[in-house]
């Protein structure tokens, strides 16, 4: 047992912060919330705070990065120092970068980036404040983000992460649980196809464990997809009235 490990992760069917095992934490999603960028995006979920800021399809800088079949598709997912419990150092770290090229990833497979060839369509993600789960966070957001600024896209892509912790199949896990836990599973999804665009997995899991853990995490996706398309119909509402 590691130090300020719990003795138990749930404690007569509920976690340790209270919720169901199939629970998500609260979430909050809003769209179009900053006034410099083309699109935008804050997500509150649980105790993670994130803003997503989206830029393009815009000349692209430096210029041999340029595509001549498509938009190069940029993302910066970072971390500010006052967001986790020991400061972090500004700046990339090895993290970060993985975080960055994986949410491109998931990001490339709705973007029709053949749209705008020799252009750059830049996402920036800011995790304000972390409690584990901040690259799904980061991906909800960028894609609400890029949405509000009205990039054509295939769909939008909810992500949601499912664990193990204390032998129990779990949605959604915060720090503790992330700390603690035997296994984490960040999924995110093209629910329009059913593609899976991420699945990363920290930890061990039976495939018995592992396919409960999948589904769990997709059913986490669809109700995080109802609050994204939520946000942009009522961004687009605000916006209607504002003109
Ligand atoms: O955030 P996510 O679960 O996608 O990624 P992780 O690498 O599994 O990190 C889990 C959590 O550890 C983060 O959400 C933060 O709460 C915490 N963390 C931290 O406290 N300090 C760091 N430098 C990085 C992460």
């Amino acid at each position: 047992m590691k130090a300020g490990e719990p003795e138990e992760f749930i404690v007569d069917g509920r976690r340790l912060d209270g919720r169901k095992v199939d629970e998500l934490r609260p979430l909050k999603i809003e769209a179009g919330v900053l006034k410099r960028a083309d699109g935008s995006a804050y997500v509150e979920w649980g105790g993670n705070k994130v803003l997503a800021a989206c830029y393009g399809p815009k000349e692209i800088h430096p210029r041999h990065e340029a595509n001549p079949k498509r938009a190069v598709l940029r993302t910066y997912y970072s971390m500010a120092p006052f967001s986790v419990y020991e400061r972090k150092r500004p700046g990339p770290d090895r993290r970060s970068m993985e975080i960055s090229k994986v949410t491109r990833q998931a990001l490339e497979s709705v973007v029709f980036t053949h749209l705008y060839p020799m252009t750059a369509i830049d996402v920036f993600i800011e995790i304000l404040q972390a409690q584990a789960g901040t690259r799904c966070a980061g991906i909800t957001a960028a894609s609400v983000a890029l949405a509000d600024a009205g990039i054509p896209m295939r769909d939008l892509v909810p992500a949601c992460a499912a664990g193990k912790v204390g032998g129990h199949i779990v949605l959604d896990l915060f720090d503790i649980e992330d700390n603690y836990g035997e296994a984490d599973l960040p999924v995110a999804i093209v629910p329009r196809t059913g593609e899976v665009c991420l699945m990363q997995m920290d930890g061990n899991l039976t495939q018995e464990e592992f396919e409960q853990a999948f589904e769990l995490a997709v059913k986490g996706c669809m109700q995080v997809y109802e609050k994204q398309k939520e946000a942009l119909k009522k961004a687009y509402e605000k916006r209607g009235e504002e003109q």
